[in-house]
């Protein structure tokens, strides 16, 4: 026997009782020590006869199991090694549901992934109602779908609602999971869950126990596999990922056959789809949105931030709006708002009617009309500025305008106020020049829509203080952003690596490549929208004057802001008809070089290889210091595909990384 004992069996009137627990980690996991665990009960259980029956209940107090540990599947280098892992949670979980009394699943807690799969392998499931009683099979959400006979045993057990199970990776409170089948039992929050887990076994063992266990009728598998499949490309707009297409081929060559050969069928479309790209790269979004979830976390440790008992936000444009309504939904604070007088009445009137709109969706908590009184609009500086605790600027982009903001602001607010910019382009060194106690002003860099956005840039300049970054921290978490942290540079990180991104496809067009086939290219890669359309949203001149600022004239975008298109939105033309078509009035307008055609793999590697080069001289630079921050913007900045796991991972993935530097990022 191992001396780990995660597992441990007491015997009670001929009833086995089995707790686990690996100690040490906050969830129970799969890994290597639990199974030999495992198996060395199971060993028990074979041998004693005279057992009845055999309940197994965690020893935490919220998780019964989360499934396979992640960074073990995240190594799994050879589709051998796969199927020695596979191998390893099939026989344990086939010998365990052949033995020949009752067993119960008692369940409180996170029942995920191969713990719901562990939990399939029992006569029947015990679940307590509470927050933390999650019951599903998430593995779609990190490119792997179910491994250790979920896509076979859940089908069997519920039919064919799985499949949409399977395919969304949702999660069930015990009421739902019960309701759709795969709980038999519920007992209320208070209830003593090893209690009533033996009434249960005691009614199995009777003959009492009322099972559902209905016979499914899969005849239709052919129809319902090909409505799922055309469901999973809809939701990633045609692409075809291979964990929900061999997820669905598993249940559908599964379904037809014996358990047994389901099972193999499983196995080796999972060895297939965890030595992938997508499923490397899911696992690493997962791990970096953890990393980023709580962004105290990122505060030096022990660190007491300022409490932000009332806020100014200068500028009630676009960004400055998106700011305000961020601040009251999340914080429930006095917010002051300075523009000129003409600004402030549409600017009131756009955070009402998006704040009316989370209200209708219930996403509001408070009512509008509370959250509208926490906000004053002025065009003057008052008193009240002495009161405020931090400012976001949102003024022009422009370096005079801000240089004369920061003067009278200086003089405006307390000498320990704090003072963020959000500008996009300007240095935040330039401007710290224009602050009085430099180290109280850094930058947060917002993103468009404000409120859709997770994330913020947090910017240190040279003089900016540990303890500012800390509180422009906190801040980001009290309006639930997602931050990542950075020194001074143009663009920052995510602009910085999508200017190169959007020069080499500007360049594509002018060789006479189309923009249907630039902006198909990469929205196949996995992007949200293609570069021109992007450029489009944004407003045309923006990357037109970056790109001036960094002493470069983009031609086309030249040619195009110059004709007075600056974008659909923003000047009713630009390169698209609101049709969504290209509007052909822009074509003369695109700048010609030697033509060449590309292919859209040429142009997907063309565009990121430039990114790439730039993530890794701002490493260099030590504008940040961990690839993680860079991969975290450009998912949750740009919407970079989750599966690619960010930029700089997906190089070291294809072996782009190697090529280009000789070394790894991650
Ligand atoms: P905007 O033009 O929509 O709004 C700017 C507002 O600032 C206007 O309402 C204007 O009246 C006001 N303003 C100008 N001078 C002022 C002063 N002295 N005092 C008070 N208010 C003044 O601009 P937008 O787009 O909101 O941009 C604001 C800042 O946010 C800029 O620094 C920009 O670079 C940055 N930014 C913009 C993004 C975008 O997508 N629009 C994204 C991220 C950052």
């Amino acid at each position: 026997m191992t001396d780990k004992k995660i597992f441990t069996l007491k015997v009670e009137n001929d009833i086995g009782i089995v707790t686990f627990d690996v100690a040490g980690d906050a969830m129970n996991t799969w890994t290597d020590e639990a199974f030999e665990s495992f198996r060395d009960v199971l060993g028990c259980l074979e041998q004693d006869t005279g057992l009845k029956g055999v309940i197994f209940i965690s020893g935490k107090p919220n998780n019964f199991f989360a499934g396979a540990n992640l960074k073990m599947i995240e190594e799994i280098k050879t589709r051998e090694k796969a199927m020695e892992i596979l191998n390893v949670f099939h026989e344990s979980f086939n010998r365990f549901s052949a033995l020949n009394i009752p067993t119960v699943a008692a369940i409180n807690g996170h029942c995920l992934g191969g713990g719901l799969e562990f939990a399939l392998a029992f006569t029947a499931r015990i679940a307590k109602e509470s927050k933390t009683t999650l019951i599903g099979l998430p593995e779609i959400l990190v490119g792997l779908f179910p491994g250790g006979g979920g896509t076979q045993r859940l089908p069997r057990l519920i039919g064919y609602p799985a499949i949409e199970l399977i395919l969304k990776g949702r999660n069930l409170t015990a009421a739902q999971a019960c309701d759709v089948g795969i709980v038999d039992r519920v007992v209320p929050a208070d209830s003593d869950l090893l209690k009533e887990a033996r009434s249960f076994l005691d009614d199995l063992i009777a003959g009492t126990a009322s099972l559902k266990r209905p016979d499914h009728d899969f005849s239709q598998i052919d129809a319902v596999a090909e409505q799922a499949r055309q469901g999973a490309l809809k939701a990633t707009r045609g692409r075809e990922l291979p964990a929900p297409m061999l997820a669905i081929k598993s249940m559908q060559e599964g379904l037809k056959v014996s358990l047994e050969e389901g099972l193999e069928i499983e196995k080796n479309y999972f060895a297939d789809v965890a030595v992938l790209p997508e499923a490397k790269g899911s696992i690493n979004t997962f791990f970096i949105k953890g990393l980023t979830d709580k962004p105290k976390a990122l505060m030096t440790r022990g660190f007491e931030p300022t409490p932000l008992k009332k806020i100014a936000v200068l500028g009630f444009g676009t960004m400055g709006r998106g700011i305000v309504i961020d601040i009251l939904r999340n914080m429930q604070v006095p917010v002051i708002v300075k523009d000129i007088p003409e600004a402030l009445e549409p600017g009131r009137a756009f955070v009402k009617k998006i704040l009316d709109g989370m209200a209708e969706k219930k996403r509001l908590k408070g009512s509008v009309d509370d959250l509208m009184n926490l906000l004053t609009t002025t065009s003057e500086y008052s008193g009240a500025f002495k009161e405020v605790d931090l400012v976001v600027e949102a003024v022009f982009e422009n370096i005079d305008v801000k240089k004369q903001v920061y003067r009278e602001l200086c003089d405006a607010v307390r000498d320990d106020g704090l003072i963020a910019s959000n500008t996009s382009s300007l240095s935040v060194n330039a401007m710290a020049e224009y602050v009085t106690h430099p180290e109280r002003f850094g930058g947060t860099h917002f993103f468009s829509p404000v409120w859709i956005m997770q994330l913020v840039e947090v910017v240190r300049g040279e003089k900016t203080s540990q303890g500012t970054v800390n509180n422009l921290l906190n801040f980001a978490a009290s309006i639930r952003k997602r931050p990542i942290v950075c020194f001074d540079n143009p663009g920052f990180v995510v602009n910085a690596l999508l200017f190169p991104y959007i020069r080499q496809t500007f360049q594509y067009l002018e060789e006479g490549n189309s923009i249907e086939k630039i902006d198909g290219a990469m929205m196949s890669f996995g992007m949200p929208v293609g570069p021109v359309r992007l450029t489009d949203e944004v407003g045309i001149d923006v990357p037109y004057k970056v790109f001036v600022g960094l002493g470069e004239e983009q031609q086309t975008l030249k040619n195009v802001v110059e004709a007075g298109r600056l974008g659909l939105k923003k000047s009713g033309k630009g390169f698209f008809l609101k049709d969504g078509s290209v509007d052909p009035d822009v074509l003369p307008l695109i700048a010609k070089r030697e033509p060449r055609e590309r292919s859209a793999e040429d142009i997907q590697m063309g565009a990121l290889e430039g990114m790439i080069k730039v993530g890794k001289d701002l490493l260099d630079r030590k504008i940040v210091n961990d690839p993680r921050m860079i991969d975290v913007g450009m998912i949750w900045g740009t919407g970079f595909p989750p599966d690619k796991g960010g930029p700089m991972k997906w190089a070291d993935l294809i072996g782009l990384s190697e090529r280009l530097f000789g070394t790894m990022f991650y």
